[in-house]
């Protein structure tokens, strides 16, 4: 029997709750498939911050880094400042393990009710990636008062180090500045991944940027889009403007395959694909770097204020465990967990309250697992 090892964050709010059941399906998965997940739980979000100091220290990280696939479930307290535990944990686990794809399916499930009426499972069917290292997430800036000023920004990564120095100087009360930034590098890496999953599936690549106003950085983006096309001659290209494409997901969410964008307008643009996909509940999203640690999580957050009610739906969280599994190798798996979900959806017998049942977030979990094991057998 193979055996997997594989590290479980269950972070804040929902978030336990919600993993908690993602890992009773994949245990179903594996009674049925052959293969065994051994978890190892860690600690790390706000509860854990508030009683050691320690966010995600490097011995940490280095611990995680020994693993193939991480499961998270979802980060973020009230307790805390906003962005303390985001940038301080899931950015920096993104960062580390330089997980340079954000892939995030935007599938509509038999049985899922759009809020685009007249669309069904077979019109909305595509993957975003999502560069997740670089652009306006890179995270260096400041600010500067009337006067002027010196700052020196600097980002240092495994690929690649850069330095900005600023000669500021400015009449204004005060002004705060942002660097987004996108590298040769990390470009093509994410153009190939775009290219490569394009081959694999319909032949259909359409690249998200802003060209037309922040001309540098998506400019550059652009032009590497269409350099890395040319190794690939079977894959039909578009290029879309991030306002234009939140249009077409809605109005034509048919034509597009796989859908290639910058990191923020990616953040953006997958709440959009999330929710024509019938709601955040459903939305699964991978952290991938495709040669070293990956990290699966729902898209959605950790949802305080339902935090140890087992009321969460786990959908996402369950649905990104069969992407965990797939990245394994687990492929017959992975798409036996999806096709369990569906059946649970279509069935409407076990459903949490956001999907119109009553049942509670366990439930739902318990009845999946029952679901792979039914489907799995036949
Ligand atoms: C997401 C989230 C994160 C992001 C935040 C929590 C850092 O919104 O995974 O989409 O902006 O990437
Ligand atoms: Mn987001």
């Amino acid at each position: 029997m193979t055996q997997y090892k594989v590290p479980v964050i269950g972070g804040d709010g929902i978030g336990p709750e919600i993993v908690r059941e993602g890992q009773k399906v994949l245990d179903a998965a594996g009674e049925v498939f052959g293969f065994d997940v051994d978890w190892i739980e860690f600690p790390h979000g706000a509860d854990h911050y508030l009683e050691t100091g320690e966010l995600v220290s490097d011995e940490t990280i280095k611990e995680l880094g020994g693993y193939k696939a991480i499961y998270l479930g979802a980060l973020g307290d009230p307790r805390l400042q906003p962005g303390i535990l985001e940038k301080g944990i899931l950015l920096k686990l993104r960062f580390a393990f330089d997980e340079y794809i954000n892939l995030r399916p935007i599938k509509l499930l038999e049985g899922v009710e759009t809020p685009l009426k007249g669309k069904t499972a077979k019109d909305i069917d595509f993957v975003v990636v999502r560069e997740n290292t670089e652009d306006f997430y890179i995270g260096i800036g400041g600010r500067a008062k009337k006067g002027q000023k010196k700052d020196l920004l600097e980002v240092q990564r495994d690929l690649y180090s850069a330095k900005f120095g600023l000669d500021i100087e400015t009449d204004s009360e005060e002004i705060a500045y942002q660097i987004g930034m996108i590298s040769k590098e990390g470009t093509k890496r994410v153009m190939e991944y775009s290219y490569d999953l394009a081959a694999k599936r319909n032949n259909h690549l359409s690249s998200v940027d802003k060209a037309n106003v922040l001309s540098d950085i998506y400019g550059f983006w652009r032009e590497t889009f269409e350099e890395v096309g040319k190794n690939y001659p079977k894959v039909e290209t578009d290029f879309n403007y991030v306002d234009a494409v939140t249009m077409w997901f809605v109005k034509n969410p048919e034509f597009f395959d796989v859908v290639v964008t910058p990191n923020m307008f990616g953040d953006i643009i997958t709440d959009l694909g999330a929710m024509i996909q019938g709601g955040l509940g459903l939305a699964p999203g991978g952290n991938i770097n495709p040669n070293g640690t990956s990290m699966f999580e729902p898209i959605h957050g950790s949802a305080p204020k339902y935090k140890g009610m087992d009321r969460a739906n786990p959908l996402a969280t369950i649905w990104a465990g069969a992407l965990l599994i797939e990245t394994l190798g687990e492929k017959e798996a992975a798409d036996t967990i999806v096709k369990a979900i569906e059946k649970n959806i279509l069935e409407k017998k076990v459903n949490t309250v956001d999907m119109g049942g009553s049942a509670k977030c366990s439930e739902v979990g318990t009845d999946i697992a029952r679901l792979v094991k039914e489907l799995g057998q036949n």
